[in-house]
C-alpha cells in the first residue's frame, strides 16, 4: 500500500510531486508529506489526513527552488496514523530523507541493532529503521551505492522505496523488492513512482522495474542497477498508451460512478478483437493445452469473479475448478500439481497475496495464467501467460469496471475451452448476446441509477443487509454486500440463498433488509422459496429480477432479461449503483473509503 514519487529535473519539485501524489491517493490516504532539497537544506513535510491537509502546510512556504525530491501518501502498516509516523522519514544526522511502500518484517530485530549502536528512533515505523540502516551503511562505506547494497542485504520483506540526499543534489534514488516501482524517463527529467498515472502528464515513457533492481536518476541521466552486486542492469523503455484523461473524473462526481458508467465501454473493449464467428479466439493461449484442472486464484473482488467465472469453466467447459482466496491459498498447504493450471486474477497486478501464490504456483511446476488489468503489473509479468482485461484504469478504491471485465474474460475462456462441448447453436446465442450487451447496458444504465437513487433512500436506514444468491448468481450476491459495507459501513453479508436457513436467519427482521438476486433461470422456483422463508420473519425483500417475475412480498427492481449467463452484465451494474447510492445518501466519502486501499500490496 501507500503510494511514493521521486523527481528530479528542470521544473520546482514540490508541484510535480504534489500532483502525482493526487493520482496516488488512491493507495492510501492517512497521511501524506514530501521532501526537498534547497541550498544545503533538506526540508520534510508532512501532515496527517488526506492530501489536503499537506496542501494546506505548504500554503506559504517558500519551496519554488527545489528542483528534486520525494512524496509519499500513506496507508498506515506499522503506527498509528499521526504526524510522526508519517513519510519522508529521516535518519538522525538529517542527511537523508526516505519515503517506503511495503513491509520491512525484520525490523524489529534492526531496530534493536541499531539502537545498541546508539541510535535514537523517533517514529514507530518499519521504513525509519530502513532510512537509519542506510545512513549507518552509506556513512560506513563513503559511497551510497555501496551503503544501498549493504542496507538491502540485511532486509527482509517488500518494499519500493526513494530516498534523497542533501549531500548529493540533484539525485533521488529508488529501489523495489514485491512492492510497485515505475520509473518515468523524460527529457532532462526522471520520476519514478508507485504507478504511472503520477508521473503521465509529463511522460508517457516508462521502464517497469523489477524486484531487486536500484535506480539512480538525475535530471540528465538514470541508471538501473543491481541491489546486489551493483552490477548495471539492461532495461527497455516502453510506451505507454493511454493518457491521463482515462484516469480522471471526466466531470463525474466520483471516479467510482464514472467507472460503474463505462462498462458498456468495457464489454466492447473486453471483447473486441477476440471472436471469429462462432469462435473465440485468444492468441494468449497459443500453444496451451485446454487445463485439465483449474486453480482459480485472487483477493477482494477479484475473487468473486473467480467464483463466477467457476459455474461457467465447469458447466460450459467441463473443467474442475477450485477457487482459492490467496491469502488462504499461499498457507494452506493445499495441493497444486505440475499438470494443474493456476489463473490468477488481479485488477493492479500488485496484490502482495495474489503475487505470492502465483510465485508458488509457478514453483510447484503449475501452468499460470493471469487476467490483469495493469499492464507491466508485476503478476502481468510473472504469469507465463497473461490476458488483459481492458478496462482502463481504474481509482475509485471500489472494484467495479475491473469484475466486468474479469468476468468477461473468464466468459471467453469458459467458451474457448469449451468449445468441443458447446454446440455452435449454444455459442452463437452467447456471442450474440454479448455483441449486443453494451447498448443493452448502456441504454439500461440511466434507469437502474434512478432505481437506485430512489431505493437509497429506503434502504440507507437498515441495520444490516442480506445478499441471496444461487448459482453464479451467488458470488454476485458476495459482490453487492461487499460494494454496500465497503462504501456505506452498512453492515451486508451474501450468502448462497439455500444456506440462509442455518443460522443467518436468526438476524431477519424489518430492520434487516434482504437484497435477492432472483433472474429467471432454472433456480428461481428455489430463490423463491427461500425469500418465502424471509418473508415469513417479517424480514423486507428488495429483489433483483427480470420483467414479468412476481416475487412475493418483496420490492421488486427489474433489469432487461439477456440470455444466461449475461444476466450477471445486467445485475451487477443495479448492485454496484445501489451500494453507490447508498453511500452517496448517507455521506460518505465513495472514492476513498475509510481503513481501505485500492492496491494491497501487503500481506
Ligand atoms: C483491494 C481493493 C479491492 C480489490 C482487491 C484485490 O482490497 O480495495 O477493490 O478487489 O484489493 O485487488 P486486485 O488488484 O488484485 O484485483
Amino acid at each position: 500500500m501507500c503510494g511514493i514519487i521521486g523527481y528530479t529535473g528542470h521544473r520546482p519539485a514540490v508541484p510535480v510531486i504534489m500532483d502525482g501524489l493526487r493520482r496516488l491517493e488512491y493507495r492510501g490516504y492517512d497521511s501524506a508529506g514530501l521532501a526537498f532539497v534547497e541550498g544545503r537544506c533538506l526540508r520534510v513535510l508532512r501532515a496527517e489526513g488526506k492530501l489536503a491537509a499537506l496542501d494546506a502546510c505548504l500554503q506559504g512556504q517558500e519551496c519554488s527552488l527545489a528542483l528534486f525530491g520525494i512524496g509519499h501518501t500513506r496507508w498506515a502498516t506499522h503506527g498509528l496514523p499521526v504526524v510522526r509516523n508519517a513519510h519522508p522519514h529521516q535518519d538522525a544526522s538529517g542527511r537523508f530523507a526516505l519515503v517506503h511502500n511495503g513491509i520491512i518484517e525484520n525490523y524489529a530485530e534492526l531496530k534493536a541493532e541499531l539502537q545498541a549502536q546508539g541510535v535514537s528512533f523517533v517514529s514507530d515505523t518499519d521504513t525509519e529503521v530502513l532510512v537509519q540502516l542506510l545512513a549507518r551503511e552509506v556513512t560506513a562505506s563513503g559511497d551510497v551505492r555501496q551503503g544501498i547494497a549493504a542496507a538491502l542485504s540485511r532486509v527482509e520483506g517488500a518494499y519500493a522505496f526513494a530516498f534523497i540526499d542533501r549531500e548529493s543534489p540533484g539525485v533521488v534514488w529508488a529501489g523495489r523488492q514485491a512492492s510497485p516501482l515505475v520509473l518515468g524517463v523524460g527529457v532532462g527529467e526522471h520520476f519514478v513512482a508507485s504507478d504511472i498515472p503520477a508521473f503521465l502528464p509529463f511522460t508517457r515513457d516508462v521502464v517497469f522495474l523489477d524486484d531487486g533492481d536500484v535506480v539512480e536518476m538525475r535530471p540528465d541521466a538514470w541508471t538501473v542497477f543491481d541491489a546486489r552486486t551493483l552490477a548495471p542492469r539492461d532495461k527497455t523503455v516502453a510506451r505507454i498508451s493511454w493518457d491521463v484523461q482515462a484516469a480522471q473524473k471526466g466531470g463525474f462526481k466520483h471516479f467510482m460512478l464514472k467507472e460503474i458508467l463505462e462498462q458498456p465501454r468495457v464489454v466492447r473493449d473486453a471483447v473486441a478483437g477476440r471472436l471469429r464467428g462462432s469462435r473465440v479466439v485468444l492468441p494468449e493461449l497459443e500453444g496451451l493445452a485446454r487445463p485439465e484442472r483449474l486453480v482459480v486464484v485472487a483477493c477482494g473482488t477479484s475473487w468473486h469473479a473467480g467464483l463466477w467465472g467457476r459455474y461457467l469453466l465447469e458447466s460450459m467447459a467441463g473443467i474442475p475448478t477450485q477457487v482459492e482466496v490467496a491469502s488462504e491459498f499461499r498457507y494452506g498447504g493445499f495441493v497444486v500439481r505440475p499438470s494443474d493450471t493456476v489463473l490468477v486474477i488481479s485488477q493492479s497486478g500488485e496484490t502482495a497475496d495474489t503475487l505470492a501464490a502465483l510465485r508458488m504456483a509457478r514453483q510447484a511446476g503449475a501452468t499460470v495464467l493471469g487476467i490483469c488489468n495493469v499492464v507491466g503489473s508485476s503478476i502481468a509479468r510473472e504469469a507465463q501467460r497473461v490476458l488483459y482485461t481492458q478496462a482502463g484504469p481504474e481509482i475509485s478504491v471500489a472494484s467495479t469496471k475491473a469484475m466486468t471485465s474479469q468476468m468477461l474474460v473468464l466468459l471467453l475462456l469458459a467458451l474457448h475451452w469449451g468449445e468441443e462441448r458447446l454446440t455452435v447453436s449454444q455459442r452463437e446465442t452467447i456471442l450474440h448476446g454479448l455483441l449486443a450487451l453494451p447498448e443493452i447496458v448502456e441504454a439500461s444504465l440511466p434507469g437502474l441509477r434512478h432505481e437506485a437513487q430512489k431505493r437509497a433512500r429506503v434502504y440507507a436506514a437498515a441495520r444490516g443487509c442480506f445478499y441471496l444468491g444461487r448459482g453464479p448468481m451467488y458470488p454476485l450476491a458476495l459482490e453487492g454486500a461487499l460494494k454496500l459495507k465497503e462504501i456505506s459501513y452498512i453492515h451486508a453479508e451474501g450468502y448462497a440463498a439455500g444456506e440462509m436457513k442455518h443460522g443467518p436467519i436468526a438476524l431477519v427482521d424489518p430492520e434487516f433488509p434482504t437484497v435477492a438476486v432472483c433472474l429467471r433461470d432454472e433456480l428461481l422456483p428455489k430463490m423463491r422459496s427461500n425469500l418465502q422463508e424471509v418473508a415469513a420473519r417479517g424480514g423486507r425483500i428488495l429483489a433483483i429480477t427480470n420483467p414479468g417475475v412476481e416475487i412475493p412480498a418483496a420490492d421488486t427492481w427489474t433489469v432487461p432479461e439477456v440470455p444466461a449467463p449475461l444476466g450477471a452484465f445486467m445485475v451487477l451494474p443495479a448492485l454496484q449503483l445501489f451500494a453507490y447510492e447508498v453511500a452517496v445518501y448517507l455521506g460518505c466519502d465513495v472514492d476513498q473509503p475509510r481503513n481501505l486501499a485500492k492496491s494491497v500490496t501487503v500481506e
